[in-house]
């Protein structure tokens, strides 16, 4: 499918720990879009970024932020005030979805399987553990791997862990403690379309060495990418399914890409959704357009399947969009006839 032309601010870089990131996955979104035959203007959000939003005026606004604020709601709630057409999730989703403890309180009563845990005190930590070991201490509202730290048996930062160890509790007052769940890494991309949401593939992430940190995700050839991941069928099925649902029961919207650690030797029981990211990479080479291209669809086009999304999520808005950018074309102004389809392989 194609979008008519538009005029699109593409938002991206912030303050966050992921500014890299983001500025990565804003130019590429904004040079397919010129690819396409958009007007783009890019925009590396600085504290006066409503300013240059206003002065922008575009049609639609494409959010490629990652971290705070552009995806815990803060960004979203500004534009909603701006009254702004933007892709991705909306304010409530983003509060929710940003924060791991929350995410969970929303999800599991669902029968979503999450980790359990609990959230501490930095300051308890340096008393006794929270949990068994091994376990996993993480900000709640971090991205990128930032701050996750893996506490195990052998003493490692200490027993118990002690102030002068470098760890997040340095940084960050409360934490959240979870179980360590062995074994693989898994990702699934959940994709918006007039048919509704679909989960796209699952994708197994093979850190050369170490765990998936910050260096494994963003380094080149530090981290083998396996799609489709080489999985049992029941553990693919679960993982789409679990994707398709958490999208759906926290409201999101465009594109999400739920994280999951999977103990293989434990099946389906082993299986636990750790995040659902809501301003997932969009940077040529990350996960969810390395989905979407195994399931048939361009980079160029899963940008602008996401921001056909956003206009038909804001119904009547993105209907007036449709025919003001269109060509005179009537299956323009519907928002639906022209829609992108995305093929989903049967699982
Ligand atoms: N409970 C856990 N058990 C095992 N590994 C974990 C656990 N929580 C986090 N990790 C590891 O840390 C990585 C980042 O954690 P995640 O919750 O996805 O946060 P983010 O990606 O936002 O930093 C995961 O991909 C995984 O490798
Ligand atoms: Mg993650």
């Amino acid at each position: 499918m194609t979008l008519p032309k538009f005029h699109i601010a593409v938002l991206m870089g912030g303050w966050s720990s992921e500014r890299p990131v983001s500025l990565m996955s804003g130019n590429g979104v904004a040079d397919a879009l010129e690819a396409r035959g958009h007007r783009v203007t890019r925009i590396d959000m600085g504290r006066d970024v409503a300013l240059k939003l206003a002065e922008a005026a575009p049609d639609v606004v494409f959010n490629a932020l990652h971290g705070c604020p552009g995806e815990d709601g803060t960004v979203q709630g500004m534009m909603d005030l701006m009254g702004l057409t933007y892709t991705h999730s909306g304010l409530a989703t983003s509060v929710i979805a940003i924060d791991k403890e929350l995410t969970k309180q929303s999800l599991v009563p669902h029968g979503i399987p999450m980790p359990g845990g609990r959230m501490v005190d930095s300051e308890e930590l340096y008393t006794r553990d929270p949990l068994p070991r091994p376990y996993v201490l993480k900000p709640v509202n971090e991205g990128s791997s930032v701050g996750v730290a893996i506490v195990t048996e052998d003493g490692n930062h200490g027993n118990p862990i002690s102030r002068d160890a470098t760890g997040p509790w340095q940084e960050f007052p409360r934490l959240l403690a979870e179980p360590f769940i062995r074994g693989r890494e898994l990702t699934t991309a959940v994709l918006g379309s007039p048919q509704g949401p679909a989960a796209l593939m699952v994708t197994e992430l093979k850190p050369k060495s170490g765990f998936y940190d910050f260096d494994a995700k963003y380094t080149d050839g530090l981290t083998e990418h396996v799609c489709p991941a080489e999985i049992p069928d029941d553990i693919t099925r679960a993982c789409k399914d679990i994707a398709l649902r958490a999208h759906e029961l926290l409201g999101c919207r465009g594109t999400s890409r739920s994280d999951f650690r999977w103990d293989d030797s434990q099946g389906v029981e082993g299986l636990f959704l750790l995040e659902v990211n809501t301003q997932p990479g969009m940077t040529p080479l990350s996960l969810v357009p390395e989905q979407a291209r195994h399931c048939g669809m361009s980079y160029g086009e899963l940008v602008e399947a996401i921001i056909g999304d956003a206009l038909l999520c804001k119904a009547g808005i993105g209907e007036a969009l449709l025919g003001k950018a269109g060509t005179g074309d009537a299956s323009h102004t519907t928002g639906t006839a022209d829609a992108p389809h995305i093929e989903v392989p049967a699982p």
